[in-house]
């Protein structure tokens, strides 16, 4: 196992604490000298130990094995066969459980005590529970009143020392690569490329249930998941298990789209100010530019972003005609769909991937938001309740 620096190229043995290429600065990815991809027993993260670093001790909560529903309404609006990958099905309900079971099992290999993350709410609670269950102490940096609640209390209740950073994620951000730089702590961001390996696992696993989709759509905040993505599809393609590629696309949220305008510019800036509902992507200035940017063109993808007031039609459309809670960043990911499919740049029955990253119970604000008051009556007994349904019969046939 090795690393390689995706800017300059230069390779490096695998070492655990190398998070920058010595030469240039740049993000590292992880490369492996014999590399196999097929499935092998059970299911989930570790049913791919081939394609994964060999560590002699694993910290599991059997994480991945996801559903991939077929969403029906969703892809009667594009136009398209939609399916959604839901990764709120995973341990403590994101697709962080996937980097957490490989980065935290990492921290234990190289002796590790604390381990840190900045986040904007889903590492922290990951990470926090992966640490409990191997007896690490986990410290979170948060942005201050920033982080969805069900978040938080995850956090806290699964152990984690909460330090709330009075500014936004991308502040916590460049505090805990200080820290980790003065020996500190053990970082579990997504600079970390080790944690990057358990989320490339998504491919295998919508490869193994459906083939290659055409197009795979993902969220996007601190862009690693979706450079991970890439990652396993093109391990995938390099072991001969798939013969052709889908194509990547990104969604950030209006208020926080410095990839999508570094696209469409050509030059890079972040957003000093990133405002949007989808807390989880409101990141001004994501670490992983450089991989997500490479993934997508690569890929002949894009980046595009949707208003809130998308994520919040779409979150609604897939609760009220999906049976599907998620969050506002995963929301984003129907809403850029649906987008592009309105543009007329989703090919006519093609075959897409929704990442719906994250359940929507951890954040209660935005359920209040889609939620309509009107939907609650109170009665005093049966007969209360029974005029109750009988308005409903009345209205629509019910039976
Ligand atoms: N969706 C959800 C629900 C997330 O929590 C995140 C990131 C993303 C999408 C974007 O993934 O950062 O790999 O591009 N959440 C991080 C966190 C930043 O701290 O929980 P990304």
């Amino acid at each position: 196992m090795s690393l390689r620096c995706v800017s300059c190229g230069s390779l490096y043995p695998g070492d655990p604490r190398l998070f920058r290429c010595p030469r240039c600065g740049g993000l590292l990815e992880v490369i492996y000298d014999k590399l196999k991809v097929e499935g092998g027993v059970g299911r989930g993260v570790w049913r791919y130990q081939g394609a994964l670093p060999r560590l002699s001790r694993v910290v599991t909560l059997d994480e991945g094995g996801t559903p991939l529903p077929r969403l029906d309404n969703v892809s009667r609006k594009a136009g398209a066969e939609v399916y959604g990958k839901l990764e709120a099905a995973n341990p403590t309900g994101s697709f962080k459980d996937r980097g957490m079971s490989v980065g935290v099992s990492v921290a234990l290999s190289v002796g590790a005590k604390i381990v840190v993350a900045a986040s904007t709410g889903n590492t922290a609670a990951s990470m926090a529970a992966y640490a409990s269950k191997a007896g690490l102490k986990p410290v979170v940096l948060l942005p201050k009143g920033a982080v969805a609640k069900g978040k938080l209390a995850q956090a806290l209740a699964y152990g984690a020392k909460v330090v709330s950073v009075k500014g936004n994620f991308d502040k916590a951000l460049s505090i805990v690569r200080r820290l980790v730089e003065e020996g500190l702590a053990y970082p579990l961001n997504s600079f970390n490329p080790y944690r990057l390996e358990g989320q490339k696992t998504i491919a295998f696993e919508v490869v193994e249930e459906i083939g290659v989709p055409d197009y795979v759509v993902v969220p996007v905040g601190n862009a690693g998941n979706i450079a991970a993505i890439w990652k396993g599809f093109k391990e995938a393609y390099s072991s001969g298990v798939i013969d052709r590629m889908p194509v990547m696309i990104g969604v950030q949220a209006r208020g926080a789209n410095p990839l999508e305008e570094a696209l469409a510019t050509g030059s890079y800036k972040p957003v000093e100010k990133p405002e949007t509902i989808a807390t989880a992507i409101r990141i001004g200035d994501p670490v992983n530019r450089d991989k997500a940017l490479k993934a997508v063109k690569e890929s002949g993808g894009t980046i595009i972003s949707v208003s809130d007031e998308e994520i919040l039609k779409a979150g609604r459309m897939l609760a009220r005609n999906e049976g599907l809670l998620v969050e506002p960043a995963s929301a984003a990911a129907v809403a850029g769909l649906l987008k592009l499919a309105r543009r007329g740049l989703i090919k006519e029955g093609s075959i897409a991937v929704t990442v719906l990253t994250g359940h929507g119970l951890k954040d209660p604000d935005f359920l209040a938001t889609i939620t309509g008051d009107e939907a609650i009556v109170e009665v005093d007994d049966e007969k209360g309740a029974a005029r109750v349904l009988e308005t409903l019969t009345d209205t629509q046939d019910n039976l």
